[in-house]
């Protein structure tokens, strides 16, 4: 058996902190401090803790050179076992070949290790984020300023106003009115179905290709109505249908070439039936109810393989990704608005619930966020912002 080093992982000396009585009665601060090592290795997804000896372990193995670990000293062979286990260390025999896989997986989608960790880490699973910020008193505006102090300034000054040099306010024309009429919509009307049509042009403006420049059989680049880093176009888009007129409600991939809908299975463990659809909704956007009736929810899921394949470990790839992802979104949100509904964008989401339902292999695919739309309610439940009256008002006023 050869053994080397996991591809990527990065040891994080961290403490976390209690309160203590006993402490604060001994004349300390009432704080207990205690101080762990932690490895986190994205092709593991959970982080472990690991002890001096395996800490020293990790950092003496090269990640690229396998070696006979009869070669290691007592106190390095000691520690091996558990690395082993863990995956932290791989190796060439069968019996590890699952955890040499993952670290294969990762080695072979070029990510950037930093951005890999980043985005591994950074998922949550069963988050219920409404419940987080009633905890932290944090619900509403007024309740965030008393528990949080005052933010930065809203708008950043560079010059005095006297050096400023004040630009023409151009009067507004129909693009304009447009772009004011967009509001993150948090209130939707369950009771009518978005007509097929609608939904159809809507997915086809957003998320369609427009055309494709063919370099060679196996090198295709697709033109969109957004832009993307590369032009790789790595966003794949997932729906959950629930009220459109002509469709199932259910799970689909959005086929981007054929313009089309591929159904897909219900996970294990979930059924449409009943509030079956709305509850899994609920799960993904981390119990945000004021978006559970949406007519359609997107969920953003880039191939990041396709943008790694040329921009390999590359410092700025992770990142022009999650930007082709607010491209999308406020294409959907200015299209959505000039069809008369409304569009919302949320990263508060599951990853981890999401992966599962739709059966992503977060090495290679993972959503960044969930975007939606589809029929404003008559009345407001959950606030808008909506400062000039565009939607509500303007709403009002029609009827
Ligand atoms: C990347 C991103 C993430 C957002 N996440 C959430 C969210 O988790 N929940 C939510 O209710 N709104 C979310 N929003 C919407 C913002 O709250 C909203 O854009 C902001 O309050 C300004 O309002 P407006 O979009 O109506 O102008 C998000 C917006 C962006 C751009």
């Amino acid at each position: 058996m050869r053994i080397r080093r996991c591809g990527v992982a990065y040891i994080e000396p961290r403490e976390e902190s209690e309160f203590s009585l006993d402490l604060l009665l001994t004349g300390g601060d009432g704080i207990r401090r205690d101080r762990r090592w932690l490895a986190l290795a994205p092709h593991l997804g959970d982080e472990v803790e690991v002890d001096v000896a395996e800490r020293e372990l990790l950092g003496a193995l090269s990640p690229t050179q396998w070696i006979d670990p009869d070669t290691l000293d007592t106190e390095a062979a000691v520690a091996l076992p558990r690395l082993i286990d863990l995956g932290l260390v791989v190796t060439d025999a069968a019996e590890h070949a699952t955890l040499r896989q993952r670290d294969e997986a990762l080695r072979g989608t070029y990510w950037h290790p930093l951005a890999a960790t980043l985005h591994a880490f950074t998922r949550w699973s069963g988050v219920n984020t409404v419940k987080n910020s009633q905890d932290s008193g944090t619900e509403t505006a007024v309740a965030m300023r008393e528990v949080l102090g005052a933010p930065p300034v809203e708008a950043a000054t560079r010059a005095a106003a006297d050096d400023a040099v004040n630009l023409p306010r151009i009067p507004p024309n129909d693009f304009d009115a447009l772009l004011a009429r967009r509001a993150t919509c948090r209130n939707f009307d369950a009771q009518r179905k978005v007509p097929f049509e609608q939904f159809s042009q809507l997915l086809q403006r957003v998320f369609a290709a427009q055309a494709e420049v063919r370099v060679s059989d196996d090198l295709v680049f697709l033109k969109k109505n957004v832009p993307s880093g590369g032009g790789l176009h790595p966003m794949e888009c997932y729906l959950i249908v629930q009220h459109v007129e002509g469709v199932a409600p259910g799970l689909y991939h959005y086929q981007s070439t054929a313009h089309a809908l591929e159904p897909l299975a219900v996970p294990e463990g979930r059924s449409w039936d009943g509030d079956g659809l709305r509850d899994f909704v609920m799960d993904m956007v981390a119990q945000q109810h004021w978006f559970a009736d949406a007519h359609v929810l997107v969920i953003l899921a880039p191939r990041f393989d396709r943008t790694f394949w040329k921009y390999r470990h590359h410092a700025k790839g992770y990142r022009v990704v999650a930007l082709e992802a607010g491209h999308l979104s406020q294409t959907l949100y200015l299209s959505a608005t000039e069809a008369g509904l409304g569009a919302f964008i949320t990263g508060a989401i599951n990853e981890v619930q999401i992966e599962q339902a739709f059966g992503l292999d977060p090495i290679h695919q993972g959503a960044l966020a969930i975007c939606g739309f589809g029929w404003r309610a008559q009345t407001m439940e959950t606030a808008e912002l909506d400062p000039n009256g565009e939607v509500w008002q303007a709403a009002t006023d029609a009827a």
